[in-house]
């Protein structure tokens, strides 16, 4: 029941998506493009807002990141040393009879009776001695009759050629929590097998395999390959980060929920480069760690690669809740051990309560994810200097100076503890282990002359998921008066006026008042050049009013007679300021519109 009403909101959600142009799909007039989508006026404003918004906040507003722009299309070799290029799969199976493909690890589990079939011969006359042996089976619930799975069975091996089957054998299984029949029609499912999710494309006019290529499934590998050019240019040191907005593309097997899983997205990533911990405790003295939840507050010295994990946590839910998103909308999800990636050290995952989402035990939404904090140790540095040949490791002025002052047992506890990483690091990658423990030797004894790889903390947040998860928050049915007063259902969208598609819309009272259309236009080009406007003269006030709601955009102003002076002095040059949300209405005089305006929707 309630999860559909979830489903039933989700569905309005959709539909407004595509009447207002948020969201249309992607080649519409010849079908539609499974997992693409396009963005209309409203959705477009939406995403630049929201692509502003965390680019000001994480570089703009900061000293200690820098930007990129970089290529969607790299060298190939980037993706071998990332990994992309061998594990960047997910488990892809296809239903028998339907040929439906599905992730294999997102199939719900089914329980019931399964009928297997040793295969089925043919009992046409026409077709005497015709058998296929393929072996089959069907999921049905337990107490079902069996006509149910043979229905599906016979459908099966007539798709193979046999006209009238009569089954070679059937036999019977209780089957508990099972992920290998499809849950729409019980028919047994392909073994499940590992699908690459780039997408392939060809540099130059020839198709051959040294020409190959791969669409970036992350933006993330660029800032690594980068790093050394941008600590270069950017003169920053250690720790500072590099940030960047882009496409990203999955050939993803099932794209589902509307937006949020789709094939071509845009990614804001940052990654943030901070000192290995022996290094910070060889300057500091020691390495400090979270005590407590919450913001750990301004970056300090002696932080450790946890405090600023959490600190990026704290600082990207401060975030979203600063272009609206409530706190209790959000979930902070430690993946557990055996979720990490093998190069992670933790990893939070910001969740939405989308309204697709499942319910927790509790009956609550329990959120997909947003973004991904993850602490990555200095394993993607790591494999750029591996594959590329080229260094990767940074001097710090302050280790080689802190060093040579520490208690000899101190620099030789601190040596073998980033010997000991180095060496674990080096053996997972298929390093021969001699050659392993000298290159790990080595490293450790460039620690103590002030060099090493950078560890990096990586935020990394989807465009489009957030612009989903500010429309499904930002949806509201209430009711308002219509022009003659009766109460009606308005759609509102309560955009948080930052993210705000449009900031305010402007209307004359009337379209056939050339007075109020020259006045209107007149407040339209002074507010024009701070903030999105839009003009809208057609239709009745109400009327006007709501198609704003609709959009989303929080402030309305109305030029009438008052503003030319026409009922007295006192309120010439004066407007009517309407809020979307509370609908109330006040006197504000032309002049004081700006800054007022400017002010909210900062
Ligand atoms: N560099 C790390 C990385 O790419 P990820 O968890 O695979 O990590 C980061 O992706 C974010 O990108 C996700 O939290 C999500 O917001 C977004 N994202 C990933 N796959 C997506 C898809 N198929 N459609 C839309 N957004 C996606």
């Amino acid at each position: 029941m309630v999860e559909s009403k979830s489903n039933d909101l989700m569905e309005r959600i959709v539909a407004l998506c595509k009447r207002r142009g948020f969201i249309f799909q992607s080649s519409e007039i010849y079908g539609g493009i499974n997992g693409f989508w396009d963005y209309g006026p409203l959705g477009a404003e939406l995403k630049r807002n929201i692509k502003e918004a965390w680019w000001q906040t994480m570089t703009r507003w900061r000293d200690d990141v820098a930007g990129l722009e970089a290529t969607i299309i790299m060298h190939p070799k980037i993706w071998e040393a990332s990994g992309h290029a061998t594990t960047f799969s997910d488990p892809m199976c296809d239903c028998l009879l339907t040929k439906k493909r599905f992730r294999a690890d997102q199939i719900d589990p089914q329980s019931g009776t399964a009928y297997h079939y040793a295969g089925a011969r043919d009992a046409a006359p026409a077709n005497a001695g015709r058998q296929c042996e393929d072996p089959y089976a069907v999921l049905i619930e337990t107490g079902k009759h069996p006509e149910y799975a043979r229905k599906v069975a016979r459908q099966f091996y007539q798709q193979r050629g046999i006209a009238e089957p009569e089954f070679l054998g059937e036999r019977t299984e209780v089957v508990e929590n099972s992920t290998r029949y499809n849950p729409e029609n019980g028919s047994l499912l392909t073994e499940a097998r590992q699908f690459n999710l780039m997408f392939k494309t060809y540099v130059g006019p020839v198709e051959s395999a040294e020409n190959m290529a791969w669409l970036r499934p992350e933006t993330a590998q660029a800032i690594f390959a980068q790093f050394k050019n941008v600590l270069e240019v950017s003169r920053q040191k250690i720790p500072f980060g590099i940030c960047q907005i882009g496409k990203a593309f999955r050939n993803e097997i099932n794209p589902r929920n509307f937006t949020f899983r789709s094939r071509e997205f845009e990614q804001m990533e940052l990654e943030f480069f901070i000192r290995p911990d022996e290094a910070v405790e060889a300057i500091s003295g020691h390495v400090a760690k979270p005590v407590g939840p919450g913001h750990p507050g301004k970056p300090q010295p002696d932080w450790g690669w946890q405090i600023w994990h959490q600190y990026w946590v704290e600082e990207r839910l401060r975030f979203y809740e600063g272009i609206g998103l409530p706190r209790a909308s959000l979930v902070e999800y430690w993946q557990k051990p055996e979720e990490l990636a093998h190069y992670a050290r933790a990893t939070v995952d910001i969740l939405y309560r989308f309204p697709f989402s499942k319910r927790d035990a509790k009956g609550e939404l329990a959120g997909e994810e947003l973004e991904g904090i993850a602490a990555r140790s200095d394993f993607d540095l790591s494999q750029h200097q591996r594959f590329s040949g080229k260094a990767m490791g940074v001097y710090d002025d302050e280790l080689k100076v802190a060093w040579p002052k520490l208690a000899e047992a101190k620099k030789a506890e601190l040596s073998e503890r980033y010997f000991a990483a180095r060496l674990k690091y080096l053996t997972k990658t298929g390093e021969p282990a001699a050659d392993a423990g000298r290159q790990a030797r080595q490293e450790a004894a460039n620690l103590a002359r002030g060099n090493y790889v950078p560890h990096v903390i990586e935020p990394s947040a989807g465009v489009d998921r957030l612009a989903l998860a500010l429309i499904s928050n930002a949806y509201c049915e209430d009711q308002a008066p219509d022009d003659k007063g009766n109460m009606e259902t308005r759609v509102v969208m309560r955009f948080h006026p930052r993210i705000a598609p449009v900031k305010v819309a402007v209307f004359p009272l009337l379209k056939n008042k050339p007075a109020l259309v020259a006045k209107a236009l007149e407040v339209r080009d002074l507010l024009r050049p701070h903030m999105t406007v839009f003009y809208d003269e057609a239709g009745a006030i109400g009327r006007r009013y709501r198609r704003q709601d609709e959009a989303g955009t929080p402030f309305g102003v109305t030029i009438d007679f008052d503003t030319l002076g026409e009922q007295g002095p006192e309120l010439k040059d004066t407007v009517t300021l309407r809020d979307r949300d509370t609908m109330k209405q006040q006197r504000v005089k032309v002049n004081e519109l700006l800054p007022l305006l400017s002010e909210k929707v900062r």
